[in-house]
C-alpha cells in the first residue's frame, strides 16, 4: 500500500517494503556500477523488494516501467532520468497515486518541486567548473586551445552542465575555441564512430573534452588509428569525466591527463533517505555525493587499485 506524498507512511510491520526502480540504461561502466550500488544496496535487505527496470537509454520506457510500478502499488519509486524535460505528467501521476519518489543522478525541469522529494546525485556543473579550472592551468594566455567536445546524452543534466561549463568558459577566454562538438550519446561505440570520421578531416585539436569515460576510450581509438598522440607530452589534452578504474588507470599511465569524478555509489545514501522518510524525518531537497578529481601527477597506482568501479 502506498504511503501519501511528504508525510509519514502508515505501515504493516512485516511486509516488505517495495521499491520501484526505473534505471536510466546500462550505457556506460559508471551506469553498471551504478545499478550495482543500488541493487546490492537493497537486494540482501529483507525489509525491502527492489524491482528494477532498465529503459535502454528511452524516456518513454521509463514511462511504461513507472507506469506499471504504480499498477502494481509498489511503496516508492526511484527515477534516474535519462533527460530533464517530459517529467510533469508522469510525476503527477504518481503524486496523485500517493507513492513518494526520489530522483536520482540526474535531475528533473518540472515546475512544481513538490512533485519529488528529493534528489540526489552528483553536482554536474562543479564536475565541469573543475574542469576548465584545470585547463586554464594548463594553457599559457599566449597559446590556443583548440577544443574537442565529446557530448553526452542531449538533454541529460551529465550533458547540460558539463557542457555549459565548458562554453562559459570558452566564452571568457579569447584563445580558447571549440572546434567541434560530436554527439557520443555516453557510449564507447557511438563516440569512436564520430570520432573517427570527424579525425578523417579534422586533426587541429589540441584537447579532447570527454563528458564521461566510455566516451573517451571510443576516442582514443580513434586517435591512436588517426596517428593522434594524447595524454602527457602529446598533441591532445584529455580530459573525462567519471573517474572509472580504467579510465584511473590510463591516468596515472600518462594517457588521460585529467580524470574528474562523477560517484556513482550512492545506493547506501539512496537508503538513508527512505530510511528518514519512513520515520517521518525531514530530508534535504537537493543531496550532492561527494567527488573529486585526478591527474597524473596526483594518481598512484594504490588508490587505482583500490577503485571499486
Ligand atoms: O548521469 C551520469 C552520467 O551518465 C555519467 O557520467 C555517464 O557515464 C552516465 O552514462
Amino acid at each position: 500500500m502506498a504511503g501519501c506524498l511528504g508525510s509519514k507512511p502508515a505501515e504493516p510491520s512485516n511486509k516488505a517494503y517495495v521499491i520501484g526502480f526505473s534505471q536510466v540504461g546500462s550505457e556506460s561502466d559508471w551506469r553498471v556500477a551504478n545499478t550495482k550500488s543500488m541493487e546490492a544496496t537493497f537486494a540482501n535487505d529483507p525489509q525491502y523488494e527492489f524491482l528494477m527496470e532498465n529503459a535502454r537509454q528511452e524516456q518513454e520506457n521509463q514511462f511504461t516501467a513507472v507506469r506499471r510500478f504504480i499498477l502494481e502499488g509498489v511503496d516508492f519509486i526511484i527515477i534516474a532520468p535519462t533527460v530533464e524535460e517530459g517529467w510533469q505528467t508522469i510525476l503527477e501521476e504518481i503524486k496523485d497515486a500517493g507513492i513518494p519518489v526520489i530522483i536520482m543522478d540526474r535531475s528533473v525541469a518540472v515546475d512544481d518541486d513538490s512533485l519529488y522529494l528529493t534528489n540526489i546525485g552528483s553536482d554536474f556543473l562543479g564536475q565541469g567548473n573543475l574542469a576548465v579550472k584545470w585547463l586554464e592551468g594548463e594553457i599559457p594566455a599566449d597559446k590556443e586551445a583548440k577544443i574537442l567536445h565529446l557530448q553526452g546524452t542531449l538533454g541529460a543534466t551529465a550533458q547540460i552542465m558539463r557542457t555549459k561549463a565548458l562554453e562559459d568558459a570558452v566564452a571568457i577566454h579569447s584563445n580558447w575555441e571549440i572546434t567541434s562538438q560530436l554527439y557520443g550519446d555516453f557510449t564507447e561505440a557511438k563516440a569512436y564512430e564520430v570520432m573517427t570520421e570527424y579525425l578523417k578531416t579534422n586533426k587541429d585539436i589540441n584537447v579532447l573534452y570527454s563528458e564521461n569515460d566510455n566516451m573517451t576510450f571510443g576516442a582514443m581509438r580513434a586517435l591512436n588509428e588517426a596517428g593522434i598522440t594524447y595524454g602527457n607530452g602529446g598533441q591532445v589534452k584529455i580530459i573525462t569525466f567519471d573517474a572509472t578504474k580504467e579510465a584511473l588507470q590510463y591516468c596515472h599511465d600518462g594517457k588521460i591527463n585529467l580524470c574528474v569524478e562523477c560517484n556513482p555509489m550512492f545506493g547506501p545514501q539512496i537508503k538513508e533517505l527512505i530510511e528518514k522518510y519512513r520515520k517521518g524525518e525531514p530530508i534535504p531537497k537537493q543531496v550532492h555525493v561527494n567527488e573529486s578529481a585526478y591527474t597524473t601527477q596526483s594518481i598512484t597506482q594504490d588508490f587505482v587499485n583500490s577503485r571499486e568501479y
